[in-house]
């Protein structure tokens, strides 16, 4: 019998970073693929991440940079698609770049390099991509789907789900995969917004408002998870890398923990500036370690204004402790407005590691960021997209 044109074996839902990686693995395999997506572009996400170029993979990624229900799922994938694999994909279409922070690799032009080399791939592997197509409804027939969509009935074999998650809705996020997974009987685990900045209740806001704009190197802990990374102070509340990194594991109600001295021992330095030079102030020390308006700012805000030798030694125990655990209550984070990523989603113990397909339902598959695996800042999330985009690209 002819196959019709709207037969295929691979329809992929979302042109993103995972949905390009597997069409092009998948097409490789002499696979006739059609890649679905709503928006008018494929690799929104892609263009706008690291700041317009794209921090692409880090070279130290380990299962410990994901955060997951199912921990130990993401360790097949990962390890089967590293990120000197990717490494050597780019360097295979000429693509610059540098390692800007340790291991973390980003285009020395622009973003839209490594969506060149997606599409390219594409291409090369034969993989139809259709933009401006929205998908209305899916269903099983026989052992394959019957995808509705805006452009007319499509059938396919194996259906894989690569919609992303709810982070940035202007930039085309739905809830697509989620509600496509809960139709096929799958359970979809709480989402909510990671990698965020977090806002602050009145008061705290409005003392912090002098520092708007300046950023210190801190460690930001929650639930015992320590980032030693920058914090920067915005007009809504905190952020910067400490403060992104530490979001994904904060809970409405959970404290911060900043240490804004990680680099000193605070209270020894104290006893000893005190010794050696009475009439110092905190102003000064501050200005040693700290930004200069940071250090202006934050002392005033604490007044600490007498000279060393008018402290206690209680006192400077309790100043040491305000910087070295500065304590805060965050009222809430950005939410999915700001957020580079999405928390929870489809537990991952429904899909096999090996192919991310459905345990029960072998040719339908879920790939990046619409899974329950969702890593830290620093490339480790599209690390993630490209190496469960090729597990189910091997299979699909
Ligand atoms: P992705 O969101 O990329 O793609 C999903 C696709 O599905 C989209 O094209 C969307 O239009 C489509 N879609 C959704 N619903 C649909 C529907 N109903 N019908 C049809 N199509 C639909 N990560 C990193 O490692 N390094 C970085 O530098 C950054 N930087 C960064 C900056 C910003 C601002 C954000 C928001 C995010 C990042 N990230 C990042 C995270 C990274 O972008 C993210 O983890 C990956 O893009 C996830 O890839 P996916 O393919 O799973 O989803």
């Amino acid at each position: 019998m002819a196959v019709s044109t709207s037969q295929y074996d691979v329809i992929i839902i979302g042109a993103g970073a995972a949905g390009l990686m597997c069409a092009a693995t998948a097409g490789y395999r002499g696979r006739k693929v059609l890649v679905l997506d709503h928006a008018n572009k494929p690799g929104k996400k892609i263009l706008m991440s690291g700041g317009g170029r794209c921090n692409f993979t880090n070279l130290n990624s380990t299962p410990a940079n994901f955060l997951s229900d199912n921990p130990h799922y993401c360790i097949s994938a990962l390890k089967r698609y590293t990120p000197q694999d990717f490494v050597e994909l780019v360097d295979r279409h000429g693509v610059e770049y540098e390692e800007k922070a340790p291991g973390q690799l980003f285009c020395k032009d622009s973003a839209k390099d490594i969506l060149n080399v997606l599409l390219t791939e594409c291409e090369w592997a034969g993989a139809e991509i259709r933009m401006n197509t929205s998908v209305s409804g899916v269903q099983a027939s026989g052992s394959g789907y019957t995808v509705k969509t805006s452009a007319g009935t499509l059938k396919c074999q194996s259906l894989v789900v690569a919609t992303g998650g709810l982070s940035i809705p202007t930039m085309g996020a739905t809830g697509f995969g989620y509600e496509l997974a809960k139709q096929f009987g799958l359970t979809v685990l709480p989402t909510r917004a990671g990698l965020v900045p977090f806002t602050l209740h009145p008061e705290l806001k409005q003392q912090l408002a002098p520092l708007a704009g300046v950023s210190c190197p801190v460690d930001a802990s929650c639930h015992k998870q320590h980032f030693r990374e920058s914090m920067l102070v915005t007009h809504r509340g905190l952020s910067g890398p400490a403060m992104l990194q530490v979001s994904s594991y904060w809970q409405p109600g959970d404290e911060l923990h900043i240490n804004l001295l990680p680099a000193q021992a605070i209270q020894d330095d104290l006893f000893t500036l005190r010794k050696q030079k009475p009439q110092s102030t905190m102003a000064q020390y501050l200005n040693q370690h700290l930004p200069k308006r940071f250090a202006q700012a934050f002392n005033e805000l604490q007044g600490w204004s007498r000279p060393l030798q008018e402290y206690r030694n209680q006192d400077i125990e309790q100043i040491a402790d305000t910087l070295g655990n500065w304590t805060i209550k965050p009222a809430g984070t950005e939410g999915y407005r700001t957020a580079e990523v999405t928390l929870g989603g489809l537990d991952t113990r429904q899909l096999s590691s090996k192919t991310m397909a459905v345990l029960e339902q072998p040719n339908l598959f879920f790939i990046g960021e619409v899974v329950d695996v969702t890593g830290h800042l620093g490339g480790h999330n599209f690390q993630w997209a490209w190496a469960s985009g090729v597990a189910a690209g091997n299979e699909a």
